[in-house]
This record gives C-alpha cells, structure tokens and sequence, in this order.
C-alpha cells in the first residue's frame, strides 16, 4: 500500500511528540504546504513566489540574491513533502568575481572551473606556456580581499628566449627588438645573393620550450647566364661562372671593329642576374670615310673641326688588311683638294668612350689628323 508508510511514521511521531501530530495531520488534511521559508541572501525563483499555498510534492527553487553566490554542494530548493517544505539553509555567500585572466600566467586547474570565492579565499597560477618563473621566484598566489576584489597579482612570470638563431651565411639577420617570445627577426641577404627560405621568424611556443617558426634561410650566390658569343670577336679571359659584379670585356678579331660596349657587367635585378648591357659587335673595318659634304664646313684652313658624336661604325679607316671589296656604300674618300689645311681634330666625345680611353681600356685611337699627311686627312681606330 501506497500509504503504507506515511501512515507508520505518523505512528512513530505519535509516540514522541503529539503536538507535532497535530500539526501534520492539519496540514495533511489540506494535502498542501504554506508559504515558503525565506532563505537569507535568496529569493524563490519560481514565479508563484508569492502565493501561500502549495501542493504535495511541489520544487520550489531558490536563487541568490544579487551580490552573492552559491555555495557548490548546498542545496538551493525546497520541496514539499508530506504537507512540509524539506529543509533549506542558507545557500549564497559573498565572493570575488572570477580571478583575473592574466597575459603571463594561467590558473592552476584546481580553480579553473569554480566560480564561488568567499573571502580570504586564495587561488594560484602558473606561467603561461612560452614563460618561466622570475627570479627571485616570486608568489602566484592572490587573495579575495574584504572588499571582494582580488589582491594585486606579482608579474612573477617572464617570456622565454628563444635560442640565438646564428649566423646567415652571406646575409644579415636583423633582430628588431629581442629574442624572447613573440619577436620577430628578418633576414637578408648580401648584395649579390638570393635568399632561400622565409624572410624572417617568429619566437614562438614549440613543446614545452621556445623556439623560431622557421629556419634560418640561405643566401645563394646568384649568378648570371653564361654571356653571350659574338662573330668576329671573343670573350677576354673566359670564366666557368660569371657572379654578381663580375665584368665580361670583349674583343674583336683583328681587322674588325667593336661597337657597343667592350665591357659588360653581371647585375642582378628581381634577384636574377642579367648582363648589365647587349654585348657589342664586331664589323669589319671599313676604308677611311669623310663624308663629301662634311669637308664644305671644315674648309677654312685654321680652323679646328669637331665631329659630331662618332659611333665605331661611321668610323673609317684605312689599313692595309681592309680589303677593298668591302661594303663601301657609305665610304666617302674626298677629294685631297677639299682639305686644304691639316688643322682638323677629331675627338671622341661619347662619355663612355672617353671612360674607356680614360679607365685604360683602349678601345679606340683616334689619330690626330694633323700628325697626318695633308693630301689624305684620314681617321684611323686602332682596336
Ligand atoms: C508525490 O510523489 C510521490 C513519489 O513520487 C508519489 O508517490 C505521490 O503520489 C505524490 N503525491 C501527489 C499528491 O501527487
Ligand atoms: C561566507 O564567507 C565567509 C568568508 O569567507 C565565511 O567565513 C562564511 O563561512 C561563509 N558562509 C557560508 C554560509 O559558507
Ligand atoms: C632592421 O629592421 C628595421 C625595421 O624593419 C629597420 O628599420 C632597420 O634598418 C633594419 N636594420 C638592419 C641592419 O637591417
């Protein structure tokens, strides 16, 4: 039987307090409870709160009034049984907020979950991954104060530092500020070099420890093509490998004439290496040209004549070994009556051909006209 042991417990009361009995079978005789106890520092959270009757086997839940928190393990409900609300003690309680979250270190597991820190209540961390304790060690620990607020956590935590990263090999390493968690360091390569690999790293957290986000990179030497081959001429001291800065001077054959520039250079742009300069080439010597109509001009006998920029290839001359079936089209020799005086110079007066003159590479000569027989004023270029 369902009533079976109320009924035995109402016996059981009987024998020991008949007030009590009375009490309960008033009450049993409505089947319901009366209003609910206050709970201090909390409020019945249901809505019928207010009202002052309930039936059997009704949870009244009780919820902590602002400002406090629930103590885990206490019961915070009352339920009736039996015409009576269940016991209830008080519930809620004073604490600190949850312990400050710090950029160092971490609380210890023990209190990562809880949420309830009454006074004086201490609770400690431990250095974030990627730092280490200070020395002097200094406490983790802090402390709910009166005033629920936490005592002042000591930095007692530093960053780690990740291990010297070494030495770049043609390079520079650029630490910018330090070594120690967090940092960044940039490589770079010397003139001349490519880097290989990340342009820099981060100190990061590897394991347990420290350690950079990549490896140092390397320089490698750039080199440039293989220059270029040209007709009628070669390549002065021809090397396996040509590295950045490295000069390539050509030459032409005997009897040619080398336009363009004798020398080239290795330079690297977009860190590929390319000739600084086309190679020049190599045409065959031409006879002594002076164009028909120049003379008209140049005539007055004392007279000093500049011609305009010459270029190799409007440059004549006049060897023996210039065969004379060459292509003449061009070749002018003037009549030696059109030059009646000796006084004409001709000058080089390309900058870069007077840097070669002037650097010691002789690439052209021009003879002095003067120093010439009058009847034949002619140009000579000496290669
Ligand atoms: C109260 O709950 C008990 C156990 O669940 C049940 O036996 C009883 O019938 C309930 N009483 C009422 C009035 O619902
Ligand atoms: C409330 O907190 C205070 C301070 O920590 C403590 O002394 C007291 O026992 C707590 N009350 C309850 C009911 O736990
Ligand atoms: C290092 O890097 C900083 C910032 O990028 C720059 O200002 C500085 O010139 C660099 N130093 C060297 C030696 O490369």
């Amino acid at each position: 039987m369902k009533r079976g042991r109320p009924a035995a417990l109402r016996c059981l009361l009987l024998l020991r307090a008949p007030a009590l009995l009375l009490l309960l079978r008033a009450a049993a005789v409505q089947g319901d409870c009366g209003p609910l106890p206050v709970v201090p520092r909390a409020h019945p959270a249901s809505a019928s709160a207010g009202s002052t009757s309930f039936p059997e086997n009704t949870t009244v839940l009780y919820t902590c009034d602002q400002g406090f928190v629930k103590i885990p393990g206490k019961p915070d409900a009352v339920v009736c049984i039996s015409s009576r609300w269940t016991d209830i003690e008080e519930f809620c309680n004073r604490s600190c907020e949850v312990p400050p979250r710090l950029p160092y270190a971490i609380l210890k597991s023990a209190y990562i979950s809880k949420n309830y820190f009454p006074v004086d209540t201490v609770v400690e961390y431990e250095c974030r991954p990627g730092y280490r304790k200070k020395y002097p060690i200094q406490s983790g620990k802090i402390t709910c104060r009166d005033d629920l607020t936490w005592s002042t956590p000591a930095e007692f935590c530093e960053k780690k530092q990740c291990p010297n990263p070494g030495e770049l090999v043609n390079g520079n390493i650029n630490v910018t500020t330090d070594l120690l968690l967090g940092s960044q360091i940039f490589f770079s390569c010397d003139p001349g070099y490519r880097l290989t690999g990340e342009a820099s790293a981060f100190c990061m957290i590897k394991g347990n420890a420290v350690g950079w986000s990549s490896s140092l990179p390397t320089c490698i030497k750039i080199i440039c093509p293989e220059p270029p081959q040209i007709e009628n001429g070669r390549i002065v001291n021809e090397e396996d490998t040509y590295e950045y800065r490295h000069v390539v001077t050509y030459e032409c054959n005997k009897g040619f004439v080398l336009t363009g520039k004798s020398h080239i250079s290795c330079i690297v742009r977009d860190d590929v290496g390319e000739w600084s300069d086309p190679p020049p080439t190599c045409r065959v010597k031409s006879p002594p040209v002076i164009p028909p109509q120049k003379p008209t001009t140049t005539s007055a006998p004392g007279t000093t004549t500049t011609l305009p920029t010459q270029k190799p290839t409007t440059v004549n001359t006049a060897g023996p070994e210039v065969p004379t079936t060459q292509r003449s089209t061009t070749v002018n020799v003037p009549a030696a009556g059109n030059r009646p005086d000796t006084r004409t110079t001709i000058k080089s007066t390309t900058a870069s051909e007077e840097k070669d003159l002037a650097s010691g590479y002789r690439t052209f000569l021009y003879a002095n006209m003067r120093h010439m027989r009058t009847k034949n004023p002619m140009l000579y270029v000496i290669t």
